[in-house]
């Protein structure tokens, strides 16, 4: 049985006392709710916060991007043992935004997967293709490259604590969702990437998460589907009400 994830991802969204504030409203609305783990992928300065407000919660706490190095002269980066002992479990890697505005590229999220698997993360690892790629009929192609290329060195005992999360570039902020039929199609072919790595029997166990404007309306159809083990909500985990009842659909 894979393990469903649904975890927000906030982007550059939300103050340490908002943080705390959402975070308080929120955990009495998604307690017991085991059938998924509940993770909020929140801003570097904003994790002591909420760390703290999910004390006692179900709610685990996520970074959106990590460093390769363990230490030096990095100016504004963030390590992986940083996050651990701030309290972190979880870490989002190679975001499209990161790839697109920060000149992340798959031999950096493959580093940053290794440093942060290293370290004792969770790595949330991001694939997608963009919607030239998609019209072109790379889909299958790039999904799988990306999917291979962010787990080079991941070990199998490594992959336990990996999961991908794909994310069609033109799906993402803009209000169009992938169909459902899109969605598990494109969390196939990553997992069929898994598979020729690491073996039918492995990729059966890892969750793949979809990402792209689900939200409280289109989230129990996406989930519903036999590829898609939860997901990665970047506008809607930023309201309450929205977030949880995406977590409710996982249920
Ligand atoms: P969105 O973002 O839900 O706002 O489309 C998803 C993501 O970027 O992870």
């Amino acid at each position: 049985m894979r393990k469903t994830v649904i975890a927000g991802n906030w982007k550059m969204n939300m103050t340490p006392a908002k943080t705390a504030e959402f975070i308080k409203a929120l955990a009495p609305m998604v307690a017991g709710k085991d059938k998924c783990d509940v993770v909020l992928c929140v801003p570097a300065i904003d994790i002591p916060a909420a760390v703290e407000a999910a004390k006692g919660t179900n709610i685990k706490i996520g970074a959106e991007n990590v460093h390769f190095k363990a230490s030096g002269a990095f100016t504004g980066e963030i390590s992986a043992e940083m996050l651990t002992e701030a309290g972190v479990e979880y870490v989002v890697i190679g975001h499209s935004e990161r790839r697109q505005y920060f000149a992340e590229t798959d031999q950096t999220v493959n580093l940053r997967t290794l440093a942060a698997l290293n370290a004792g993360l969770k790595a949330i690892v991001c694939v997608g293709e963009t919607l030239e790629q998609r019209e072109l009929g790379y889909t299958e192609t790039l999904l799988k490259f990306q999917t291979k290329m962010a787990l080079t060195n991941v070990s199998a005992e490594q992959l336990k604590n990996v999961i991908v999360a794909y994310e069609p570039v033109w799906a993402i902020g803009t209000g169009v969702t992938a169909t459902a039929d899109q969605a598990d199609e494109g969390n196939g072919f990553v997992r069929a990437a898994i598979a020729e790595v690491y073996g039918a029997d492995v990729a059966e166990t890892v969750t793949v998460q979809y990402g792209g404007s689900m939200n409280d309306k289109n989230a129990a159809e996406l989930l519903a589907k036999e590829n898609v083990d939860g997901g990665l909500i970047g506008g809607a985990s930023l309201v309450a009400e929205k977030f949880k009842a995406i977590v409710d659909a996982a249920q």
